[in-house]
């Protein structure tokens, strides 16, 4: 049973560890020499991280001017939650030309210039929407990816079957691990039903479908089983939201109760998701599955206005507060704290806060001594 757990919360209104993250991020992260590709795995520094972005969902033909908000909250990193062009295109020079239109957003150029940042992808950047392993294209549209996010020649991302990726950062007692997962490449096909708010889809049990495919969860084990204080679980769809009729994990039940299993079976302690793709923002939470509260801290979106301002049902929403303009997340950890403060939050595009959770290390701590 989840120990007991004091939530402080108070709402008030409030930098790809690619080649762009490459030199940048070696020596601002890690502090470490101009030697090692950011993408290098698991790349450490004496350099804890003590203030990490993210966000999702970018018209790449639409200003961007959150980004300079983003840019000017001074992150250590920057993480890109996918959605991060608009490609819906089977036409790889098309979707190329479209990085090149997020590239050439002066917000997004200063950003990727000055801060590092890490990427993954959902459905629209992957290639279309709500998309999955059937979608023809999903080695160009890789290659794309990779590429536009800068991901050094040697990095083991290039091996894998999807752009999923991690890192380690800061010195032992302060390690931050960073996990991109890849819900895309791999994804079996989705049951659909009767179309309702938020989209046609119904859960679905079969249990020959996936979400990761069996390398990634081969390799989503061997990460956490790593050791790191904080680890943050970077989802492109939402792991906790209760409704399905959009594209969360409560789409194939069986996969997401194997994740969750999963970091409960490794002991992994420190375990906060992060996810976008709904362009609004909420924070989730799970109190029963693991020896501490599995919290899932939406943000979407950076320029995508949700144009109903209704959120779907979900039962797992932490509060009832939701906040549909433009927004960024924000987890800050304070390591000079005999036991560190964690402070999770969700940004306006003044960077005013509209969401915002406190918590302490210890309150992330898994059960090592028990089964
Ligand atoms: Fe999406």
């Amino acid at each position: 049973m989840p120990r007991s757990w004091n939530l402080r919360w108070r709402f008030t209104k409030p930098r790809p560890i690619a080649r762009g993250l490459g030199l940048a991020c070696v020596l601002a992260i890690t502090g470490a020499a101009l030697t090692a590709p950011v993408n290098a795995e698991s790349p450490t520094g004496s350099t804890p991280l003590r203030r990490i972005a993210f966000g999702s969902c970018i018209r790449q033909d639409h200003p961007a001017p959150i980004l300079e908000t983003v840019r000017q909250s001074d992150p250590d990193l920057v993480i890109f939650l996918g959605d991060n062009i608009y490609a819906d295109t089977t036409d790889m020079q098309v979707m190329r030309a479209k990085y090149d239109r997020l590239a050439a957003i002066p917000e997004f150029a200063r950003l990727r210039r000055e801060k590092p940042i890490l990427a993954t992808w959902d459905d629209h950047d992957f290639g279309v929407n709500d998309g999955g392993a059937d979608y023809p294209q999903r080695e160009g549209s890789r290659e794309n990816f990779l590429r536009f996010w800068g991901f050094a020649e040697d990095s083991p991302v290039w091996q894998h079957e999807g752009i999923y990726d991690a890192h380690v950062f800061g010195p032992e007692g302060q390690r931050v691990q960073i996990i991109l997962l890849d819900t895309r490449y791999n994804r079996s096909p989705l049951k659909q039903g009767e179309r309702r708010l938020g989209g046609p889809h119904v859960p679905d049990a079969d249990p020959s479908k996936t979400m990761l495919g069996e390398a990634q969860w081969a390799w989503l084990k061997e990460q956490l089983l790593k050791p790191a204080e904080v680890r943050i679980l970077a989802t492109s769809i939402q792991l906790l939201a209760s409704d399905a009729g959009q594209e969360t994990w409560a789409n194939l039940p069986l996969e997401r109760q194997r994740l969750i299993r999963l970091i409960r079976e490794t002991k992994a302690s420190g375990v906060i998701a992060i996810s976008g793709d709904r362009h609004w923002a909420e924070l989730s939470i799970d109190n029963e599955s693991l020896d501490y509260p599995l919290l899932d801290l939406t943000s979407s979106s950076f320029n995508q206005l949700h144009e109903r301002g209704t959120p779907t049902d979900n039962r797992a929403r932490a509060e009832p507060t939701t906040y549909h303009r433009e927004n960024f997340g924000q987890i800050e950890i304070d390591w000079q704290e005999a036991d560190p403060s964690i402070r999770l939050s969700i940004h306006d595009m003044e960077g005013q806060v509209r969401l915002e959770k406190r918590l302490r290390l210890s309150d992330l701590r898994a059960n090592v001594g028990s089964d």
